[in-house]
């Protein structure tokens, strides 16, 4: 009898042995990821301020008519699905936004307690979740954008050169690429469904790819949050330079 009390004791939302202020973790996710999706819903509706001499801002990137020939509103919500698929599907981001906003379960060892039978994502929504490995060759092509955008950040009108916002967005897709590169569909396409990477013709191959994913997939949380930072901030500088708010600063 003692313990089927305790049982329902643990079965009370928010219920744990643990002693550790587990809820601590839950509050940067809920401020930044909130914060972060109130401004990119703000500017990807703005549709102006998104680029300036040859700086493109990565929210609009790539830009697809500029000119509302065909497409009145902002130019950003044409591709607006692509990144955020990616993120919104993302491994991580689920374990943190399940965690901190659906609070299910909202720790490990936590009760969040009767909700029924857990289905995981084997459900409309969440069996939506299993499209992240095809945002993830969406992802890939972005990458190639914002690398061209990141190389003609280098371009001005008199030559090449090198201003604060050439540096900004290269340090952006820098983390971009990281992020998609520590991916654990990546990891998975390079190294999975293979039982012995050296009985196979490209086995070899295979085994150093995912060796060197695996070593980024590590560390893959950090990226996620960095990388989040950078597209933010690298679109905060170019609205702000273009806005007229700041001056470019040429450093060469
Ligand atoms: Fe996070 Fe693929 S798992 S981007």
């Amino acid at each position: 009898m003692a313990g089927s009390s305790a049982d329902r004791r643990l079965n009370v939302f928010g219920s744990t042995l643990r002693r550790d202020a587990w809820w601590v973790e839950l509050l940067p996710v809920i401020v930044i990821l909130s914060s972060f999706g109130i401004y990119a819903t703000f500017r990807a509706f703005e549709g102006k301020f998104y680029a300036w001499g040859p700086y493109l801002s990565p929210f609009y990137s790539p830009l697809i008519d500029p000119e509302h020939r065909w497409w009145r509103f902002s130019p950003a919500l044409l591709i607006l699905a692509g990144p955020l698929g990616f993120r919104a599907t993302c491994y991580y981001y689920r374990k943190a936004y399940y965690r901190a906003f659906f609070l299910h379960p909202p720790a490990c060892g936590v009760s969040e307690g009767g909700r029924g039978a857990y289905r995981g994502e084997t459900r409309f929504p969440f069996i939506l979740q299993n499209l992240h490995r095809w945002f993830l060759y969406l992802a890939l092509v972005f990458l190639a954008f914002l690398w061209w955008d990141a190389i003609r950040a280098f371009f001005f009108q008199d030559g090449f050169g090198i201003g604060v916002g050439s540096l900004v967005l290269l340090a952006n897709i820098v983390l971009l690429t990281l992020y998609t590169f520590s991916c654990h569909s990546l990891r998975h396409l390079a190294g999975g469904k293979l039982d012995c990477f050296s009985c196979t013709q490209f086995g070899p191959s295979r085994h150093s790819a995912w060796g060197w994913l695996s070593r980024l997939n590590e560390r893959h949380m950090l990226f996620a949050w960095m990388s989040l930072f950078s597209v933010g901030l690298a679109d905060l500088y170019v609205r702000m330079v273009s806005s007229g708010v700041l001056k470019d600063i040429r450093l060469l």
